[in-house]
């Protein structure tokens, strides 16, 4: 089976219980300025899981396309990817796990053909925040899957989410498939460590909103929230257990081994040797971050220095570092990412974006690998410099060429070597891990601040976002169009296109038209209409952005004499006057022809 078969049968089986398909929402948040990137289904749908009511509906399914950047390094194994696609429903208050689990086991056995024996289910044991989930374990049970098939475990196995530090999460109930049903059964952990039960859907049963605080407070609603991995259960439904043996994979692949002349040993080849085993993680890593690159460009990310360009300068770099472990020396990236747009039937779902910005992403792979590689010329003679002086470098030097360089370790190794040198490669390590804990902790911070961050700072600045979006239509024009924004619980930052640097009296015009619409304390109206109607209204929308048919749309003002209209998905106070007076802390370049603004609530 391939992935498109794969949708249409997970989106048709949910149709026909009543759901209605959503678009995959960007992958880079529209309307949740503080994190990186979309990483699950239920990521876009917080808003309504909390109960805001969703415009189509309390059914819905979709093939979401998602990021995660957890660590990167761990890229290279058989069933990990940057870039992936998830199929998912969710049950907004309506549903539960007594629809859900007979479904799920429908779905599995008469849909996809799984035999019930071969299915193990995990379920959540309980602790002091929520009960031994036996209604789960016994809805299975009720399907037929026998008790040694259903296993219970702890929280770190049973529980999903929230998705940031606050926001809904519950208990969940796994499906595990039996790769090697005709091997004798073995203990179920076991099974999961060889691979040989492996994970395809996951049930969460929203159940809870995890505070601020850590308490964990029943959700006005409970949801159900689902997601099957496209590329694992298509590897395993096509009898690979290498996700990269796929027909999703296998054209990038090809195209590695092709210009590399190294042969790709997915893991149902037979004892390859130590060689063909690291050459075959480096075929991995490219293809993998080459295809999560091409998407991030696409969606408007660029190679710099910082948050998700930085994400994605790693990416392209570590792929032309594994090319050069493959005896790659010339570029190579835009013939990689010609594979995967040459191959788009191979994905679930449809990504328009993907060759409307073709010309755009092919240059920015070719300018930012010639870059690299210039780097890499750099480093080499950054190294010949070290030799030339103290006749050797060191593994604390060795660190700062990988770091401020991207320069390889492997490359320091091998340049010392035809000196007869050897690099204190613990010494290396020492340094690296140093730094890995403080970039640990830094985006913990990050993460903290951040991914589905609904507290009530974050509330207010959002809703800040468009009052100063309005003004700045306002006092410079209506070429003025939102170009991001970030908030955290100490400021906001908005990003918009405009040619000038904003004069002193600009500013202060801006922020007194802000201030006034708080002081008159208008009301924050939420409608739920078709896109369309919203844009004859003149709601203001991301340019070139997929939007579904029906959208929810928030007016600050009287409907027929707003301040302020747009379409976002919230969520917002109800009132201007729960804001405190806005000040405008800083206004600077962002990129060229873009604006960048930091305001802050003085009093809240
Ligand atoms: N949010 C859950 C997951 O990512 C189910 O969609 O697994």
């Amino acid at each position: 089976m391939n992935a498109a078969e794969l949708k249409q049968k997970f989106v048709n089986f949910f149709v026909s219980h009543g759901h209605v398909e959503i678009p995959s929402a960007p992958i880079v948040p529209e309307n949740d300025p503080t994190t990186l990137f979309i990483s699950a289904g239920m990521h876009p749908l917080v808003s309504y899981l909390l109960g805001q009511p969703h415009p189509l509906g309390k059914r819905l399914v979709n093939v979401q396309k998602c990021i995660r950047t957890g660590d990167i390094d761990d890229i290279g194994d058989n069933r990990h990817h940057t870039f992936f696609e998830m199929l998912g429903n969710w049950s907004l208050g309506d549903y539960f796990k007594d629809d859900m689990i007979p479904w799920s086991f429908e779905f599995l056995t008469k849909i996809l053909n799984i035999n019930p024996n071969d299915l193990h289910i995990t379920c959540f044991v309980g602790d002091e925040n929520s009960p031994k989930d036996e209604e789960s374990a016994g809805l299975w049970k009720i399907t037929g899957i026998p008790s040694n098939h259903i296993h219970f475990m702890p929280k770190e196995d049973n529980w999903w989410g929230p998705a940031g530090v606050t926001g809904p999460c519950g208990p969940d109930t796994e499906m595990f498939l039996d790769t090697k049903p005709e091997l004798p059964e073995v203990e179920f952990e076991e099974g999961c460590k060889a691979e040989r039960y492996v994970e395809i859907w996951n049930d969460v049963f929203m159940q809870f909103n995890k505070d601020s605080n850590g308490k964990y407070e029943p959700l006005k609603q409970t949801n159900v929230d689902t997601g099957m991995g496209v590329e694992r259960t298509t590897a395993i439904l096509s009898g690979f257990s290498d996700n990269y043996m796929s027909s999703i994979w296998q054209p990038i692949i090809k195209k590695i081994e092709e210009i590399s002349n190294k042969n790709y040993v997915g893991v149902n080849h037979d004892s390859p040797s130590l060689q063909e085993e690291s050459e075959t993680k480096s075929i991995r890593i490219i293809a993998d971050h080459i295809r999560a690159s091409v998407f991030m460009i696409a969606a408007g990310v660029e190679p710099s220095n910082k948050e998700r360009g930085y994400v994605l300068r790693r990416l392209i770099r570590r792929s032309i570092r594994e090319g050069k472990k493959l005896g790659i020396e010339s570029n190579f990236t835009v013939i990689i990412a010609n594979a995967v747009l040459d191959n788009q039937n191979n994905f679930a779902g449809n990504y328009p974006e993907l060759n409307l910005n073709k010309d755009k992403l092919l240059i920015s792979l070719e300018t930012e690998e010639n870059k690299f590689r210039k780097t890499l010329d750099n480093g080499l003679k950054e190294i010949q410099k070290l030799i030339d002086k103290n006749k050797n470098v060191s593994g604390k030097e060795a660190f700062t060429l990988y770091e401020s360089f991207g320069f390889p370790v492997e490359m320091v190794v091998e340049e010392l070597k035809k000196y007869n040198l050897a690099l204190d490669i613990e010494e290396f390590n020492a340094a690296k891990e140093e730094h890995q804990q403080q970039s640990r902790t830094l985006s913990a911070g990050k993460f903290k601040s951040g991914l589905a961050d609904h507290s009530e700072i974050a509330t207010k600045y959002h809703t800040a976002t468009h009052l100063l979006h309005a003004a700045l239509r306002q006092v410079l024009g209506e070429h003025v169009q939102q170009s991001g924004s970030n908030i955290t619980e100490e400021r906001m930052r908005f990003d918009f296109s405009h040619g000038d640097k904003l004069t002193e009296s600009q500013i202060k015009e801006i922020e007194d038209l802000v201030n006034a619409k708080i002081n008159e304390k208008l009301p924050v109206i939420c409608q739920t209409m078709k896109f369309t109607e919203a844009q004859k209204e003149g709601a203001l929308a991301f340019f070139g952005t997929k939007y579904p048919k029906t959208v929810t749309v928030y007016t600050i003002g009287d409907i027929g004499n707003y301040f302020s209209k747009e379409v976002c998905t919230g969520p917002h106070i109800s009132n201007t006057s729960e804001l405190g007076h806005f000040k405008i802390i800083k206004e600077e370049s962002a990129a060229s022809g873009k604006r960048r603004i930091y305001a802050i609530f003085i009093v809240f």
